[in-house]
């Protein structure tokens, strides 16, 4: 598809991105990529793999025979690190709570980059929105569309302890709070580049957000089609 539009969306954890882009990309009909999964799912082969995630020379290794799957439907996609569907398992609190030691090796970042580049080029729709941290920045810097989604602190932690029920909030908040600050010293996700457009979601529900952000879409793509 050479005429494929890419959305770029970054930002914080609990801002909104995989849920507000999964509900975009399904109103426009695009496809859509959650770039977090791969983390998340390096992270969960390298456990699985009997690895110490903090051991570098071993999990830049274990890059070689990391065969990563994932579905670009944004009606629900799998994942599969080989014969695994590990979908849920990626979600698992170990999980997200030891994704940061591999997100921040640059050589898991150039590895995973260029898999995201691959997928984005080989997608099968008229777009696609891809979310993550460094996607406006890094993975597509010259995406047609490039924005930032962002919340105040407070609102993002409710949003997020909302979802999880086995942990307390203040437990939920502390990790996210923890996280952000860990992933924030790798790649800046919490101000907008040169080009990038911030949508700001503090005092939006889910529909304002998905609206806001197709607006933006529609007025980029607007800009394109009139060729300027
Ligand atoms: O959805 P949530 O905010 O919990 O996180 P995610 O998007 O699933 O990403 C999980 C982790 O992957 C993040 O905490 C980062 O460490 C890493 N990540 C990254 O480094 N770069 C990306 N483009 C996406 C995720
Ligand atoms: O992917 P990220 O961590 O940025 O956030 P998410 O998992 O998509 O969103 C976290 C929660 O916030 C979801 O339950 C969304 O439905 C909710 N949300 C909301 O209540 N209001 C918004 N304006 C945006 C998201």
């Amino acid at each position: 598809a050479d005429t494929l539009i890419v959305v770029a969306v970054d930002g914080p954890a609990g801002s909104g991105k995989s849920s507000v882009s999964k509900a975009v990309a399904k109103k426009l009909g695009y496809a859509y990529l959650d770039s977090g999964a791969a983390y998340r799912a390096f992270a969960w082969y390298v456990v699985q793999r009997g690895i110490d995630v903090q051991d570098e020379p071993a999990v830049i290794r274990l890059l070689a025979d990391f065969d990563y799957r994932i579905g670009t439907d944004p009606d629900g996609y799998a994942v599969f690190v080989g014969e695994h569907e590990v979908t849920q398992a990626i979600r698992d609190p170990e999980v997200t709570a030891t994704v940061r030691y591999v997100s921040r090796v640059p050589e898991v970042r150039s590895h995973l980059v260029e898999l995201f580049r691959r997928i984005i080029r080989s997608a099968d729709a008229p777009g696609i929105v891809v979310e993550g941290r460094d996607i406006t920045t890094v993975v597509a810097p010259d995406a047609p569309v490039r924005l930032l989604l962002t919340a105040e602190e407070h609102v993002r932690m409710g949003r997020r302890s909302a979802e999880i029920t086995t942990q307390t909030a203040s437990t939920v908040a502390e990790q996210l709070r923890s996280r952000d600050r860990a992933d924030s010293r790798v790649v800046d996700f919490m101000n907008a580049a040169d080009g990038v457009t911030t949508v700001d979601s503090t005092d939006l529900d889910f529909d304002q957000t998905v609206n806001a952000v197709i607006e933006v879409i529609h007025s980029h793509t607007a800009r394109i089609s009139h060729g300027n």
